[in-house]
């Protein structure tokens, strides 16, 4: 059984201070555990606030990796490309932030395969999963398609792979690259933003569905033993 808790809010900018808050206290709490932290932050439009203010913390920011949480695959700096908003925000700050979707990439298969053996690389588990929900139940890039069997349920080593979600989703429709459910549900913590009644509507349906669900974050989230916390604003 999932344990799931629900942190209600006004506004975006509410949320953006629970929520970097939070953030700020796992971030120090694995520099004094280990001298670094590693996390994964969502792409999309919803959590910009969050980081922003996140960026202002005083965090010993050279000791933080960053890596998105998923990524479209497009050139570096290309307008949809995930990591280039957050390497915005936290790159003057002095945090490594890494690409996980290189321009080199033959196809979207070949770059999950490169993104998966960087994250081999990286300290594992993630001290944290920060994710967003898309409105049509998908969360990181996990979407059906015919790599959704594989993102779910692939070989537990997997952590990363190439994904081309069908049908492409209006606001990027590109293939993109992911973490796998098992590179996600082995984070130390995990975290979901987003806001508007509608998708607390599709994550609430997808909670009860469980592992049937026919939200990719309804089948995420079914028997994770790890807590949830799902921070939510209403505007
Ligand atoms: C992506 C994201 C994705 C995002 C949701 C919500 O690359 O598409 O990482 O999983 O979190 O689509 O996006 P919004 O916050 O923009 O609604």
């Amino acid at each position: 059984m999932t344990e799931i808790e629900w942190w209600d809010y006004d506004d975006a900018a509410e949320m953006a201070a629970a929520v970097a808050g939070d953030v700020q206290f796992i971030i120090e709490s694995a520099i004094d555990a280990r001298g670094a932290a590693v996390i994964a932050l969502a792409g999309g439009k919803t959590p910009v606030p969050i980081y922003e203010k996140l960026s202002a913390a005083k965090l010993d920011w050279k000791r933080v990796t960053i890596v998105p949480t998923d990524e479209r695959v497009v050139p570096l700096g290309d307008p949809l490309s995930n990591v280039t908003m957050i390497a915005k925000t936290f790159l003057p700050k002095g945090a490594r932030v890494m690409p996980i979707v290189s321009n080199a990439a033959a196809d979207y298969k070949a770059a999950g395969r490169s993104a998966d053996a960087l994250m081999q690389d990286l300290h594992w588990p993630l001290d944290l999963c920060l994710l967003g929900v898309g409105g049509d139940g998908h969360t990181a890039s996990i979407f059906p398609g015919p790599d959704y069997d594989e993102a779910i349920a692939g070989p537990k080593e997997r952590r990363a792979l190439g994904v081309m979600p069908d049908p492409l989703p209006p606001e990027a429709p590109v293939p993109r690259v992911t973490l796998s459910r098992e590179g996600i549900i082995t984070a130390r913590a995990l975290i979901i933003a987003c806001s508007g009644a509608a998708k607390r509507k599709v994550i609430e349906q997808a909670i009860e569905q469980g592992p049937s669900s026919k939200y990719p974050i309804g089948r995420l989230l079914a028997d994770v033993e790890l807590p949830v916390d799902i921070h939510w604003s209403a505007e």
